[in-house]
């Protein structure tokens, strides 16, 4: 099965499937302290993590993950990006992940990304349900969940061990009834 994820046009950004020639743009994403600061591993800091992420960005054959670029629509370069995982289509829910780079943050660029994923997956996908695993002390994926619609609806305890530290998951959900477009 092809699930290579399609084409979504926002305002400012575009949503595309990964290519190889975002190598280089995505290493300085995640070797940024400040993005990997509460993501589920630490910063990358060599050349090599980006391409085995890019190996699986580009095997469009796992029908439970659905990755994006978010590309500035002018010139397509990777600004961030936006993941569906853990998709399951019998139970029509999935998780999503995002992130962005420090330069582009507070402008509203991850609600325009996130939020046009999420009418994509209610929308086209069918999907009833979506849920967001996140560090409680993070600020910014929090607001941005919240000012989504997202609920809070529990914390995990002591749920990921990154980079020797222990840390908790505030966990968040999203019903098609929820959403603030
Ligand atoms: C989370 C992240 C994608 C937010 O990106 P962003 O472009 O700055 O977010 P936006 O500008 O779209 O903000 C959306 C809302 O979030 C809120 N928000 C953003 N940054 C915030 C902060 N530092 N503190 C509190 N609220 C914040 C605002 O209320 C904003 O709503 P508004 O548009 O009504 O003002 C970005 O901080 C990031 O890449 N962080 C590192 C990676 C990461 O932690 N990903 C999430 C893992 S769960």
């Amino acid at each position: 099965m092809d699930s290579r994820p399609p084409v979504l046009e926002a305002k400012r950004v575009r949503l595309r499937p990964f290519r190889a020639g975002d190598r280089d743009n995505l290493f300085e994403l995640f070797s940024d302290p400040s993005v990997a600061r509460y993501w589920s591993s630490p910063a990358w800091t060599e050349r090599a993590q980006a391409d085995m992420w890019l190996a699986g960005a580009l095997d469009f054959s796992n029908p439970t993950m659905l990755q994006w670029v978010t590309a500035d629509r002018e010139t397509d370069e990777l600004l961030g990006t936006v993941t569906l995982f853990g998709l399951r289509a019998d139970q029509k829910r999935a998780e999503i992940g995002y992130s962005l780079h420090p330069d582009h943050w507070g402008r509203g660029i991850a609600r325009e990304a996130v939020s046009r994923v999420l009418e994509f997956g209610f929308d086209d996908l069918g999907l009833r349900r979506f849920e967001a695993d996140v560090d409680p002390r993070n600020d910014a994926s929090i607001g941005l969940l919240t000012r989504l619609g997202f609920q809070r609806e529990g914390m995990l305890r002591e749920r990921w061990v990154v980079g020797g530290e222990v840390c908790d998951t505030a966990f968040f959900g999203l019903l098609a009834r929820d959403l603030r477009r």
